[in-house]
């Protein structure tokens, strides 16, 4: 596990006018869940993407633990994406789905069952490890997913948007098991949403941007009782303190 620190980190697209991501410092402490919160097009998914090593970093640096990985290849940030769509392979059983990745960098069968195991475990889906994805409800199937990443025991997850394709319902029961199950696991979490009422329920800390720039840090408490901009207050739909105009 590992902490996360934006220092000053900058993208400006070619040809763009405005950094899509701003000058940004943030620091992700080690096993927390922290959101980035924000309308579309504010630079959530450039930010990811650029702790990700998958957008280039025009200006700062970006650390995990004490290591800078700016200039460091995407394969070797030791990071784990889970993606929205939880595309899993239908001819494969939960256990072989969940295990594929690690068969592919060749680690030993007996490591692959025990860490299968271990994720089973903790994501209670010990039951369904012969079965085939069809055989499994849709909230086991983005469990599975989940397992995907968690086998790879990577320092840091990067989940963006994970819930948009859900429906309403689905998203609220899942985003409450996202949670636990980052607290179970312990693994630092960059969780991207556009959605305040998620944020302030899956957060430790959310970190506000607009336009490219880091509006406010803090967690759900500080954020609902002290939004620090008028920006925050009318975004997380609570009452402006303070005398900004
Ligand atoms: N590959 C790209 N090339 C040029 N501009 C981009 C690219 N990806 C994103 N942008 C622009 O950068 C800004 C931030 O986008 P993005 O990070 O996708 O925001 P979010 O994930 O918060 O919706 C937007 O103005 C978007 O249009
Ligand atoms: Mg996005």
């Amino acid at each position: 596990m590992a902490s996360v620190t934006f220092d000053r980190a900058t993208r400006i697209y070619p040809g763009a006018v405005r950094p899509a991501v701003d000058s940004i410092d943030l620091e992700v402490r080690d096993g927390e869940l922290m959101v980035l919160l924000g309308p579309p097009g504010c630079g959530k998914s450039t930010l990811l993407r650029m702790l990700a090593g998958l957008e280039e970093v025009d200006s700062g640096r970006i650390w995990i633990g004490e290591l800078d990985v700016t200039g460091i290849a995407a394969a070797d940030r030791d990071i784990a994406m889970v993606f929205q769509s939880y595309a899993l392979y239908p001819h494969m059983t939960v256990g072989e789905n969940m295990g594929f990745a690690l068969k592919v960098l060749g680690v030993p069968k007996e490591e692959r069952v025990a860490r299968i195991e271990e994720a089973a475990r903790l994501l209670d889906l010990e039951a369904v490890l012969s079965k085939k994805p069809v055989a499994i409800s849709g909230s086991q199937r983005q469990r599975v997913a989940m397992g995907r990443a968690i086998v790879r025991r990577p320092q840091v997850f990067l989940m963006d948007e994970p819930l948009a394709n859900l429906d309403e319902e689905l998203r609220v029961q899942t985003r409450g098991q996202i949670q636990q199950l980052q607290r179970r696991v312990g693994v630092t979490t960059l969780y991207v949403t556009s959605d305040p009422a998620e944020a302030l329920e899956v957060g430790d800390r959310i970190a506000v941007l607009d336009r490219g720039v880091l509006q406010q840090v803090g967690t759900p408490e500080e954020l609902r009782n002290a939004p620090a901009t008028e920006f925050v207050a009318g975004y997380l739909g609570v009452a402006p303190t303070g005398t900004e105009a």
